[in-house]
C-alpha cells in the first residue's frame, strides 16, 4: 500500500559515499551545501552554477548529474529559505520534497545530509527527515490494478548516538501510524462500514496488549446510546461503539480517554446533502481513523500511560427507518435532544461517547476530534483545525503540541451565551444553533453538555482531515486523507504531561 522505507544513520564522508543520489539542504543565497565543505573540483562548477540558480528558495529542488566525477551519481540541491525562518516544519516539508524526486526518478536509495547542529538540533532534523520521506511516499492505490509501492533505503549523514537511532525509531512508529490513519481514511464507504472499523479495532488490540471491546446495536440499545442508536437506525450497516484500552501507567493515574467522530458516510440523513462533493463524505469518519492510528502507535511504543481510545460509529442514511427532523431522542447521559437537522449528526454520537468515557473512566482529560461543522472550513480553511475548551491547562499543553508538529490549531471561544443558542423549546437541547451562525461553537456547545466538568477539548478537523488537490498540500500529505492530529497527541502524550 505504501513504499518501505529503510534508514539508517552513516557517519563517514558523504563526498565517498557511492549513492544514487546524494542530497544536501540549501540556504537562501548561499554559496553552498550545508554540512559538506570541500565539493569535489570537478563538479564544483556546475554545482555553483546551480546553487546560484536555485537560490535557495523553500522546496525548490535541483538535481545534478555527476557523470561519474564523484561516487554519488547525483547531486540534489533542496532549498531551505532563509536562516531565520526554518523550523522543523521546513525539514520536514523539503525532506518529503525530496522522497518524492527520488521516487520520480525511481531510484531505490538516496543518501541525505543533515544540516548542521547550528541550524537544527540532530534529534529534531533525524526526526523531521524520516516524518517527511515517509509521509510523503504514502499513496493510496489499494484499488488500482498497477501499484508503484517499491521499497527506497535511505541513508542519513548525521551524528551518530543512542538518542538519534531513538529518534529515528520512535518517528518511523509515529509516521507509520499517520499512514494507517490515511490509509484507513481512504477507504470508499462500500468497503468501510462501522463494522469494518471495529474488526481493524480488533485486529490492533490483537497485536498488542490492548483490550478492545465492540458494542452492537443491541447492546447500545439496553445500555441507551439513544444518539448513536438514532442516527445509526436508517444504515444496513448497523452502528458500532469501538473501545480500545492502552492500560500501561500505574493503577492510580486516572486515563486520558480520546473520542473520535467515525460516520463512515454521510448522506446527512433525511436532510439530505446535496449531491455535489458529497462523495467526500466517506471522510467523515477521519476523527475515528485518527484514533486508531494514535492508540496503534500507543501500545506499539508501549508508552506507560494509562490511554482509552472511543470510536463512535455509523453510517448516516436516509430510508424508512431513518431518524426525522422533529424527533425527540434521549443521550447516553439522561439529556433530552430535539432533532431539528438529521445533517447534525456528529455531535449525537461523540455526546454518547464523551457521557460514557465520563461516567466509566472519570478520565484526567477527554479530547475528541471530529470533522463536525462546515462552518469550521468557512471560520479557518483547509490548514488549522479549530479547538475549544472548558481548561485553559489542556488547552495550553495541546497548543505547545500543535507548534512542535505543526499541526495547526486555533482556538474558538464558547461561552453562555453560545449554550444559550442550543436552548430547545420542547426538550433540553436541539441538535442545530441559530442558522448559520458560529455554525463549529454552537456543534461545541452541544458537546460540552454531555459531560460535567472533566478537561475536555474539542479538535474540529472538518477542514484539516483531507485534502481535495495535491498541489496546494503540503508534499507529505498528498490527496486524500492527512491523517490530522496523530503526530499532535503522540507530542502531547509523549512530551507534555497533564
Ligand atoms: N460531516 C459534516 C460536516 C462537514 C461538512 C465536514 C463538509 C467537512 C466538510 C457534518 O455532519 C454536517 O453535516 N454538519 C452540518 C451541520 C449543520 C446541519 C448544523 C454542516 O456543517 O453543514
Ligand atoms: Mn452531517
Ligand atoms: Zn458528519
Amino acid at each position: 500500500m505504501f513504499s518501505v522505507l529503510n534508514i539508517k544513520i552513516e557517519t563517514t564522508d558523504p563526498l565517498k559515499k557511492k549513492t544514487e543520489m546524494l542530497c544536501g539542504f540549501v540556504l537562501e543565497k548561499s554559496e553552498k551545501i550545508l554540512g559538506l565543505n570541500n565539493i569535489n573540483t570537478k563538479i564544483a562548477f556546475s554545482i555553483r552554477q546551480s546553487l546560484h540558480d536555485m537560490n535557495g528558495e523553500t522546496g525548490k529542488i535541483t538535481v545534478i548529474p555527476t557523470n561519474n566525477k564523484t561516487p554519488a551519481k547525483r547531486i540534489l540541491l533542496a532549498g531551505i529559505g532563509k536562516k531565520e525562518k526554518i523550523n522543523n516544519d521546513t525539514i520536514r516539508f523539503v525532506s518529503g520534497k525530496i522522497a518524492q524526486k527520488a521516487r520520480e526518478l525511481k531510484l531505490k536509495e538516496f543518501s541525505i545530509i543533515t544540516p548542521p547542529t547550528s541550524l537544527i538540533e540532530p534529534i529534531s532534523a533525524v526526526s523531521q527527515i524520516t516524518e517527511g520521506c515517509k509521509m510523503a511516499l504514502y499513496k493510496f492505490e489499494k484499488f488500482k490494478s498497477k501499484k508503484e509501492s517499491s521499497i527506497i533505503n535511505i541513508s542519513i549523514f548525521s551524528p551518530k548516538s543512542n538518542k538519534i537511532s531513538k529518534a529515528i525509531k520512535n518517528s518511523e512508529i509515529v509516521s507509520d501510524g499517520v499512514i494507517f490513519t490515511k490509509s484507513i481514511a481512504n477507504l470508499p464507504p462500500n468497503e468501510c462500514n462501522p463494522t469494518t472499523l471495529a474488526t481493524l479495532a480488533k485486529i490492533i488490540a490483537k497485536n498488542s496488549k490492548m483490550k478492545c471491546v465492540v458494542f452492537s446495536k443491541n447492546e447500545l440499545k439496553k445500555r441507551r446510546f439513544g444518539g448513536i442508536i438514532a442516527v445509526g437506525q436508517g444504515s444496513k450497516n448497523e452502528p458500532k461503539l469501538i473501545i480500545l484500552e492502552h492500560l500501561a501507567g500505574t493503577r492510580r493515574e486516572k486515563p486520558i480517554v480520546l473520542v473520535g467522530k467515525a460516520v463512515t458516510f454521510d448522506t446527512g440523513g433525511i436532510s439530505l446533502k446535496p449531491g455535489e462533493k458529497m462523495d467526500e463524505m466517506k471522510f467523515d469518519k477521519c476523527g475515528g481513523c485518527t484514533v486508531l492510528g494514535i492508540m496503534k502507535v500507543i501500545s506499539e511504543l508501549k508508552l506507560p500511560i494509562n490511554v482509552v481510545g472511543i470510536i463512535p460509529s455509523v453510517e448516516n442514511m436516509p430510508g424508512g427507518d431513518s431518524y426525522r427532523p422533529g424527533d425527540i431522542i434521549k443521550l447516553y447521559n439522561g439529556k433530552t435532544a430535539e432533532i431539528l437537522n438529521t445533517d447534525a449528526e456528529g455531535r449525537l454520537i461523540l455526546a454518547d461517547a464523551m457521557a460514557f468515557a465520563e461516567k466509566t473512566y472519570s478520565p484526567k482529560a477527554i479530547i475528541d476530534f471530529a470533522t463536525l461543522t462546515g462552518a469550521c472550513i468557512v471560520a479557518l480553511g483547509t490548514n488549522i483545525a479549530a479547538i475549544i475548551s472548558n481548561n485553559e491547562r489542556l488547552k495550553q499543553k495541546i497548543i505547545e503540541s500543535s507548534k512542535r508538529t505543526t499541526e495547526e490549531v486555533w482556538e474558538l471561544p464558547l461561552n453562555e451565551d453560545y449554550m444559550d443558542m442550543i436552548k430547545s423549546d420542547v426538550a433540553d437541547m436541539k441538535n442545530i444553533g441559530i442558522g448559520r451562525a458560529a455554525g463549529t461553537i454552537t456543534a461545541a456547545a452541544f458537546l460540552r453538555n454531555a459531560i460535567e466538568d472533566t478537561p475536555w477539548v474539542h479538535i474540529d478537523i472538518a477542514g484539516v482531515a483531507w485534502t481535495q488537490t495535491a498541489t496546494k498540500s503540503k508534499p507529505y500529505n498528498p490527496k486524500g486523507a492527512t491523517g490530522f492530529g496523530v503526530r499532535l497527541i503522540l507530542d502531547y502524550l509523549q512530551e507534555g504531561k497533564l
